[in-house]
């Protein structure tokens, strides 16, 4: 059974139980996330084609280190760069290299920062150019399915309903819920209790409960949900080759409901294709 606990009561490491956060937490929190919602919102004028997801892993670096915050992605398990790039059927974790985005692709870029001990976490897609009509749906049913997920957000109710509106809605539009990767509980750390399923039954998981706080990033599919592994360790495809997508907002619960700390300020966390 999953157990609760005040954060300041629980050392920093990995417990398996749940944090419960206070409102200095959600002061440190909302300040770190910004930074990772600001910095997404300035690569939607530098991603077009014929730049590289180098020149995007710089950019982040840089963006960050100008406000003393560091990437939680450098050394993390051994990747060795700053952010995440997916580009097309790339599901998840796709390292940035030297070969320039082309018109017609779809990119996730998904930085974490790391800024007074708070973890920033948020993702978003970015069409390149002018895109397909499927991909842009794609990325409407992707987007969607999140902000319906953080609607059910309350004390009360169970976990399992946020992955349960997800899969809901994207099977309703015809398309996959990727089951391999998962939203995570982050604070003081990257990868906390508990598992954000994207998938499930809403009286399944842990209650919610005021000062929880987690990521929510469904990855969602044109085709099936198969996805594997490529030899570097990291990359992960689509095993049809269809495309995928991915959005991410780190999330706290409220008394009443729940505060999305990587809101875009330009209200640019959606991008329609140009
Ligand atoms: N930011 C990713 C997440 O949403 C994790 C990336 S870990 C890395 O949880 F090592 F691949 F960078
Ligand atoms: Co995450
Ligand atoms: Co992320």
């Amino acid at each position: 059974m999953v157990s609760y606990i005040d954060y300041k009561q629980a050392p920093l490491k990995y417990t398996g139980q749940i944090r419960l956060f206070d409102e200095e937490a959600f002061a440190g929190m909302r300040k770190v996330c910004n930074l990772a919602a600001c910095c997404l919102d300035a690569l939607a004028d530098m991603i077009k084609p014929g730049v590289t997801t180098n020149e995007i892993d710089r950019f982040v670096l840089a963006f960050g280190a100008r406000e003393g915050a560091l990437p939680a992605d450098l050394n993390y398990r051994g990747y060795t760069h700053t952010c995440c790039t997916s580009i097309n059927h790339v599901v998840c974790h796709g390292i940035p290299d030297d070969k320039p985005l082309r018109e017609g692709d779809i990119i996730n870029v998904d930085v974490t920062f790391i800024l007074g001990g708070w973890h920033g976490d948020s993702s978003r897609m970015y069409p390149v150019g002018t895109i397909k009509r499927a991909a842009e749906r794609l990325l409407e049913v992707t987007h969607e399915s999140l902000m319906r997920s953080i609607e059910v957000i309350k004390p009360g109710v169970r976990l399992g309903a946020v992955g349960a509106a997800i899969q809901r809605y994207a099977e309703g539009e015809r398309c996959s819920v990727v089951r391999d990767f998962c939203g995570h509980g982050v604070g003081q750390l990257f990868h906390d209790t508990p598992n954000v399923l994207h998938y499930g039954e809403p009286d399944e998981g842990p209650e919610l409960r005021e000062g929880m706080i987690f990521t929510i990033e469904p990855m969602i599919n044109l085709g099936k949900p198969g996805v594997k592994v490529l030899s570097d360790g990291w990359t992960a495809v689509t095993r049809d080759r269809s495309l995928s997508a991915q959005y991410e907002h780190t999330v706290g619960v409220t008394a009443t409901g729940c505060e999305i700390f990587t809101l875009s300020p330009k209200n640019i966390f959606f991008i329609h294709s140009a």
